[in-house]
Parts: structure tokens; sequence; C-alpha cells
């Protein structure tokens, strides 16, 4: 989605603001810009479709400025294009704002305000600047309260907004609602940005902000004020994340680090929340409440909401507590019946996505408990919920989620036995976690020392067809749905993932001569059936292939994953999936980090 940066007090706040934006690529965007003011009555606004190096190029060595703000646009409202790129500016080329999120109610507010002003872009975010510009001219107000005054008629929008104005040229507006926003403090400088990562090479503090504040900031200066306009005073809190861990080294993609790290990952969980002797270490509080549920709904999007499926087997068979797991947007406006004691888990890579803190908003509104199982620190939803526990999976940067994926089922494995432990459930007690995690790593490194097996499968099946199938049942289906998800995001095959023994009811009818079907088989009581159902697959003229655990495995299956404990192999049987993924997209030449389309983190519903 879209990335915001800005800066006061720099003298090289052109070069800080272009770094802080391409460490914003990876979220996802299609143009991007900046306006920079150097102070002295001269100022740039340069905004370019495409990548941030064009950008780059466009603004060339002469644009130059201490104050400025930066922008990479997700388009939502007008195609992708200068026009609609960010900054927009206000008619008289006085107002200068970038914004991320989506102003419901843009229409009224330029039938009711604006109608005598000509547009220049077909975006949402022109009548704020437009509606700013109007109240200081028109009405006579000064920048801030027009800036208050334009966000008391968003409604229910989202926003992160980053205004300047020429007349006060060192000085960011600030506010926002759902969207993430932070402001970096520096030493005689200040920073503003949607995510850590872009300013990590400027400062490693930051100031959360709360929906509904509005925030004015100079090089000296950060004055918060809530909704009503009072002062709010805040700590900041330290970020430490390495900026080196965000780099790809010599990784071609981040997505190919991001699955080797996977290992190491498991071996981190382990350290984290388990003693020497194998136990969960898990806060009292957390599982006092966890052990009060009579049943957890877990809710997440996308990968997450696949890691959620893994998980709720671990929790029914570790715990035994039933637990639903739901798509978090349909959850958001279709809330099921909910038991007596609902506890909820939110899954979130980001801690950022819209969908999944729309639910947390009604839940919290309802006085539920709730835990966020989150890879950020500090994100918004791991604010928000009563609980958060971290994934320690390290910054994940390309679109494809890979290693948060396992992490969160790791983690979800031993939350489950901790609580079957703290419930006197044998099968916790009998469940070696620790043991488990340890063998998971290592079949993990045994499979990403294979790269060139999935390479050479990638070129011979996947890389000219249309199509393509995974299929399996119980945790293998979970898995085919991560797979899937997997290939059709990064190399645009038209891949699902489906329940085995659904094909003969309706999509059998797809297959033809070479059509791949990757069957997952690691779970005994299902082996077999998944097996007949390769076999009609076959009959049909489909080109199989098959990734079986070496207990289950035959002849002539296509990859063998090592034996862990059949509660755990979502850990293992995603691997080939990520790699065959990965090389497909690789081996087509498209850019595997950035798929068309696709943002890292989806700050809008
Ligand atoms: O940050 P989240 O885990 O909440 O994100 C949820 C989905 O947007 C995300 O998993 C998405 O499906 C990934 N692109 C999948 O690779």
């Amino acid at each position: 989605m879209c990335g915001i940066v800005g800066v006061t007090g720099k003298d090289s706040a052109v070069s800080i603001l272009l770094n802080g934006l391409e460490k914003l690529e990876y979220r996802g965007y299609d143009s991007a810009g900046i306006y920079v003011n150097d102070q002295n009555g001269q100022d740039y606004l340069v905004k370019e479709k495409g990548r941030i190096d064009d950008l780059r190029k466009e603004v060339g060595a002469n644009v130059q400025g201490s104050t400025g703000i930066g922008h990479t646009r997700w388009a939502t409202h007008g195609e992708p294009s200068v026009a609609n790129a960010h900054p927009q500016v206000s008619a008289d080329g006085r107002f200068y704002l970038v914004h991320n999120g989506v102003i419901e109610n843009f229409q009224d507010l330029k039938n009711d305000y604006l109608s005598d002003v000509e547009f220049t872009s077909q975006t949402d975010t022109e009548v704020i600047v437009q509606l700013v510009d109007r109240f200081v001219t028109k009405e006579g107000l000064d920048t801030l309260a027009a800036f208050r005054k334009t966000l008391s008629l968003l409604g229910h929008s989202s926003y992160g907004f980053l205004l300047m104005d020429k007349e006060a040229p060192d000085t960011l507006y600030v506010a926002k609602n759902k969207s993430p926003l932070l402001i970096g403090v520096g030493d005689g400088f200040n920073v503003v940005c949607s995510d850590s990562l872009a300013m990590l090479d400027q400062t490693k503090d930051y100031l959360e902000l709360h929906d509904g504040e509005i925030v004015v900031v100079k090089p000296d200066e950060i004055k918060i004020t809530d909704q009503q306009g009072n002062a709010v005073e805040r700590d900041t809190f330290h970020v430490d994340i390495d900026a080196a861990q965000a780099d790809k080294g010599t990784y071609p993609f981040y997505m190919l680090k991001e699955i080797d790290e996977q290992p190491n990952v498991m071996r981190k969980l382990s350290q984290v929340y388990l003693n020497d002797d194998g136990q969960p270490v898990i806060n009292a509080e957390l599982l006092d409440a966890l052990k009060a549920a009579d049943r957890l709904y877990i809710v997440a999007a996308g990968t997450s909401y696949h890691a959620g499926l893994v998980g709720a087997r671990l929790f029914e068979s570790l715990a035994n507590v039933p637990t639903e797991v739901h798509v978090s947007s349909e959850f958001a406006y279709n809330q099921p019946l909910l038991s007596k004691k609902p506890f909820f888990i939110f899954l979130t890579q980001s801690g950022e996505t819209a969908d999944s803190r729309e639910v947390l908003l009604n839940v919290n509104e309802q006085n539920f408990p709730s835990l966020t199982i989150t890879n950020v620190p500090n994100s918004t939803l791991s604010r928000e919920a009563t609980y958060t526990l971290l994934l320690h999976a390290g910054p994940e940067i390309a679109v494809a989620s890979t290693k948060a994926y396992t992490a969160q089922i790791a983690l979800q494995a031993i939350l489950a036995k901790a609580l079957g432990e703290a419930d006197d459930q044998p099968a916790a007690k009998d469940f070696d976690v620790k043991q488990q995690l340890a063998l998971v790593a290592n079949g993990m490194q045994a499979l990403v020392d294979e790269k060139a097996t999935f390479d050479k499968l990638a070129k011979a099946d996947l890389l000219k067809t249309p199509n393509a199938f995974y299929i399996g049942r119980g945790l293998d289906y979970a898995v085919s749905l991560e797979t899937a998800l997997k290939l059709k995001e990064i190399s645009y095959v038209q891949a699902e993932g489906f329940a085995s023994g659904e094909l003969k009811h309706g999509t059998i009818a797809l297959i033809e001569k070479d059509t791949p079907v990757i069957g997952i088989i690691t779970q005994q009581n299902t082996a077999g059936l998944t097996r007949s159902n390769l076999q009609e697959v076959e009959a049909r003229g489909a080109k199989t292939i098959t990734i079986v655990t070496d207990a289950l495995a035959k002849p002539d299956d296509t990859i063998i994953l090592p034996t862990v404990d059949e509660r755990m192999t979502a850990l293992l049987s995603v691997v080939p999936g990520q790699l065959l993924a990965y090389y497909t997209s690789l081996n087509k030449g498209l850019d595997v980090d950035k798929p068309r389309n696709l943002a890292k983190s989806v700050t809008v519903e």
C-alpha cells in the first residue's frame, strides 16, 4: 500500500526522502513523488510513474531542500499516473499533501465545498488539500485550524496525512486515522514515516500516533494534540532492528533469503519461548485468559489465515479447545454467533492489516480478550490487542510471505502446548515441542539445500502452464491453499488449493493433458485417499508431483520430507511450495519480491 516519508531540519532532505521511499518499495506501489522546500523561497515538486529509480533520475542533482515529504502510491482512486501520484497540490500551489488510506466521502466533500475548483487528478487525496486551502484562503483559518477542520469532515475514512504549507516551510502537519504513521525523533531534525524501516538510518527512536491525533513537527519540536486540541505527552520507543537485517545481501531476491532464514527462525522461537527443559515460557496472565475461554477465534487474512488453519488443528489436538478460523474481511461485517467466553487470536505479520484491525476494533468494543501474534513490535494490532506475542522472524520484505507463515505456525504450536499443559491435557504433556522444532529446523535446512531440484521442477512443469492445482486433506489441504497462493501471487499461474476429496465434485473438469497437480501427503489417515485422487487426475492426463513424508513415501514420489510429528508437517511441506513458486517466478523473469498489483501491508479495507 502507499508509503509515506517526511523530514524537517536536514539539508540532505532529498536523499533522505528518496532512500526512505526505496526502503518502502517492498510494500508495493505504482508511482512516487516528493516535495521539498529549501527555506529560501525555492521549492520543488517531482512525481513519476513507475519505480523510485525513475523518480531519482527525474529529481536529478538540482533539487535540494531541508524539509520535504515523499510518497509511494498504490492506486485506489484513479489510474497510476503522474497526475494522480502524490504529493497532491492545492490549486494556488501553496499546500502539498501525501496520503495513505481512503477518503470514503470525498465525492460529497467535493460537491459540498469545492464545486468551483478545477481538479487536476482523480484522487480522493486532492479533495483534502483543496479543502485545507479553501479554509485558509476563504475562511481565514490558520493552516493548523484548517487542517483540523478538514479532518473533522472525514467521517470514518482512513488516512495517514503529511501536509506542507509553503508559508511555513520548516513545518510538517501530520494526522492519522486507521493508517500507520510514526514520528522519528532526531537531534535537530525529525522525520515521519509509515514504517520505521524507511528511516532506521536516521533514527531508532519513535513516537507512535493514535487515531485522531494531529501533530505539528518542526526541526526542534514535536507537538501532539488530540482531536479536541489538548496537548498529548508521549514517550518514545526504541526500534531494535539493525538496518542490515533489512538488507538482502548477496541474495538476488528477499524472498529467497527469507525462505533460507526459516530454520533459524524456528531455533529463535525455541530460544525465546521455551526453557532448557522444553517447557513454554508464556505470560501467566495470557495463559489464564486463554484457559478461561470456551472457544478460540483465530482471525487473519491471506497467508496468515492459512497459518491459522494449521494453528486451529494444534489448539484442538494439544489443548482440547474448540477453535474456529475466520477470514478477517468477512468476519468484520458478518460476525457469526459467538460462544459464551470467546478469546480472539489475530495473526498478522505486519500488524497493520486493515481488515483484521476492523475486527479487533469490534472485539474491543464487545470487551472480549484478544492476542495479536505479529512480527512487528508496536504495530497497530499489537498495541490494540490485550496481549501480544512477537514472531521474532526479522523483517519480512518480500511481498510473498514465507518465514512469517512458518513462524506463526511454530508459535501457535508452542502456545497450544502451553495451554494444554496448563490444562493438564495428556496430548500436550506428551508433545515435545522443543525437540519437534529442532527436527523441523533441520528438515527445513535439508529442503532449502536442494534448490537445484526445485529450480528443475519449476522449469519442467510450471513455467509454461496457465494453471496448476495443489491438493491434500486436513493439514495437507491447509498447506495446499498456502502453496497455491504463493504460486499465483508471484508467478501469475492460476493456481488453486483443493481438498483432494472435493476434486470429483466439480474441479476435476478442469484437468487436461499436462495440467500440473501437486499432491501433499503427510497424514497417515488420508494418505491412501489422496493417492487415489492423484491417480484419478493422472488418468485424465494430469502431470502429478508428490510431496510426501518419508514415513509415507513410495518409490515414485517426487519430494520426500524428513520425519516430524504429524501435527508439525505443515512447517516442512510448505517449503517445496515456496521454492517452486520462487523458481517459477524467477525463470519467468518476473520481479519476485514485488509482484504486480500486490502490497506487502494491506492498510485499506
Ligand atoms: O500482515 P498480514 O499477515 O496481516 O497480511 C495478511 C496478508 O495480506 C498477507 O499474508 C498476504 O496474503 C501475503 N501477500 C501472502 O504472501
